[in-house]
């Protein structure tokens, strides 16, 4: 494991902050800033601050600064966004010229990010409007807690007491504002542009869409309308034209089929399709296998361990945990046809009861963890993870996370999705049965039987150590000396980049 950089300084600097106007992004100044404040540069800094200032105050009166960024030709959202636009742009720039040692390259192998000023509209706007995003209920308890959602209450009957506050009703089509919030506070973001390996898009296009997916009367062109937007905007800047969008990235909180609409009147959006997508990288619950630019990252639990004691005290009470269910299945039971496969596998498992636990997850009861199924998972050995109405599942980390060794029936369930995260050697960590043996009555029972007590160990001791690459930590930088699934996921993309260099491969 490569240790996390202790370099940086604490999130807030103790010295005085400077009056910058509103328009300004501080967290982006300050970041910029951090090297010199911790090297005692004070001398320096308020020479700084004023120049700065004064800068910023002749730039900010101007009104004929040129629009670099401008967002001409795209729908234009509001006169505000665009003198956000204008300003912070400005104030990059001045940034750039004073910030050409900020890190060393040693701590960032792979190079660093740069986050694009998007219009609020892209992103927070969409969260502010949580109460209307869907049209059954609030997301706004969901969208909570930089997308952790609400502390999870109650759960302290089923984990030890000192671990509980890891754990939080975690909603799964939530990476977008997980992403955005660590991306910000990312050892290796960088604010320069120029020095930068890789941009990443925050714009949120699942949440911008969920409202129109399940209204039978939205439009193909509402859900869209943020892509198409963003795309015209991003294409525009020196970065994306310079790399034809390569070095490019974005996370989708929703699986990719919800963007791969090819007909007017199918389902989802045809964000994917859009040729200006076309070379950008997408982090995404579910990838399509056969598109090199989608990568598979892991849905979110709901546990977001707050230090490497907290991971460590996890992994020993999994490890150490009394099962007493040989398998179990979590699901939604009700609308499930006889032919169904998941049918098949729901009788096997009411017929065993003795083996098989099942827990019915039905409506959206399952769709941010409660403790029943954390408890099932934390006393079965095995856990069936048969496709739904996609591929994967989310269920699929509930399982792992609680120390519990997945059963598969599709390869595409996790083996070619999550590479970045799950081991090369399936057999390893999980268990492969094929479909059509249990469709023709192979039962499951028989042949998890089959498998030795040391064999089941030690799968179980290889789902334990993945657990830290599959989780989403508390704080916003991360945890110190281990690295989680958002550091995993960025460091793999940086990587892809690398690779590239030197003449691009298309795959
Ligand atoms: C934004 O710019 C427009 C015209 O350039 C100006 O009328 C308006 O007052 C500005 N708004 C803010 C918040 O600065
Ligand atoms: C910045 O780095 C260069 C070499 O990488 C070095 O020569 C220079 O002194 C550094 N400047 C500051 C202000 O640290
Ligand atoms: C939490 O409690 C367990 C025992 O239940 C103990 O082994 C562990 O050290 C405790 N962890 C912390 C951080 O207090
Ligand atoms: C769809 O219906 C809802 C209410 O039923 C309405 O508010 C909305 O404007 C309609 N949208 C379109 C595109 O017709
Ligand atoms: C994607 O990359 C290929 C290969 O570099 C390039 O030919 C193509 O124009 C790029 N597409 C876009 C939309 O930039
Ligand atoms: C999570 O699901 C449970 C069970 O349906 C529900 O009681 C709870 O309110 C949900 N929490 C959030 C934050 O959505
Ligand atoms: C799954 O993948 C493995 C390895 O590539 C292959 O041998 C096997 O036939 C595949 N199974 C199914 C059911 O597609
Ligand atoms: C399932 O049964 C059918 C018909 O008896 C047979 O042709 C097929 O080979 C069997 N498949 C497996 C995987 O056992």
């Amino acid at each position: 494991m490569l240790p996390i950089s202790h370099t940086a300084s604490p999130d807030q600097p103790a010295n005085p902050k400077p009056k910058t106007p509103e328009v300004l992004d501080r967290k982006n100044l300050f970041n910029s800033l951090k090297p010199y404040l911790s090297f005692h540069h004070r001398r320096l800094w308020f020479f700084l601050s004023v120049v700065l200032l004064q800068l910023l105050l002749i730039l900010l009166s101007a009104p004929s600064i040129p629009l670099s960024l401008s967002t001409a030709g795209t729908p234009n959202p509001s006169p505000t966004i665009q003198n956000l636009t204008a300003s912070s742009t400005a104030a990059t720039t001045i940034i750039t010229t004073i910030n050409k040692n900020s890190t060393t390259s040693g701590d960032c192998p792979f190079g660093e990010v740069y986050i694009y000023n998007l219009p609020p509209l892209f992103n927070t706007e969409i969260v502010k409007n949580c109460h209307d995003l869907n049209p059954w209920s609030s997301r706004c308890d969901a969208l909570s807690n930089s997308g952790f959602g609400k502390t999870a209450t109650g759960i302290s009957t089923v984990v030890p007491e000192n671990i509980s506050t890891a754990w939080f009703w975690t909603d799964q089509f939530s990476t977008e504002l997980i992403y955005h919030n660590r991306m910000r506070n990312y050892r290796c973001r960088t604010l320069e542009p120029e020095s930068a390996t890789a941009f990443y898009i925050p714009l949120y296009t699942g949440l911008a869409i969920e409202k129109y997916l399940f209204t039978s009367n939205s439009t193909a062109q509402e859900r869209d309308q943020h892509c198409k937007m963003m795309l015209d905007w991003v294409s525009k800047q020196p970065y994306f034209k310079k790399s034809h969008g390569w070095n490019h990235f974005i996370s989708m909180g929703r699986i990719s089929w919800d963007f791969r609409r090819s007909k007017e009147e199918d389902w989802g959006s045809s964000c994917i399709y859009m040729p200006k997508m076309r070379n950008i990288t997408r982090l995404l619950i579910e990838r399509n296998p056969w598109d090199y630019f989608d990568v598979g990252i892991p849905y979110p639990t709901g546990f977001h361990p707050s230090s490497a004691a907290d991971i460590i005290n996890w992994q020993e009470f999994v490890r150490t945990r009394r099962r007493n269910t040989l398998f179990c299945f979590a699901g939604a039971t009700r609308g499930i046809i006889k032919n169904d496969f998941r049918g098949i596998l729901l009788s096997q498992c009411y017929s065993e009861s003795d083996s098989c636990r099942v827990v019915d997850c039905a409506g959206t009861k399952c769709a941010n963890g409660t403790s029943e199924i954390l408890s099932t998972f934390l006393d079965s050995n095995f856990c069936l993870q048969p496709r739904g109405d996609s591929f994967t599942r989310r269920s699929i980390f509930d399982c792992m996370v609680a120390g519990s060794i997945p059963i598969f029936f599709w390869n595409r369930t996790a083996y070619v999705q999550y590479e970045l995260f799950l081991p090369a050697e399936p057999d390893s960590y999980s268990v492969f049965i094929d479909r059509n043996e249990v469709e023709n009555g192979t039962s499951i029972k028989s042949v998890l039987e089959k498998i030795s007590k040391e064999k089941v160990k030690k799968m179980r001791e290889k789902v334990i150590e993945i657990i830290p690459k599959i989780v989403y930590a508390k704080p916003d930088k991360g945890l110190e000396g281990l690295k989680d699934a958002f550091d995993v996921a960025v460091e793999g993309v940086l990587r892809r980049n690398k690779l590239q260099e030197g003449g691009y491969k298309w795959k």
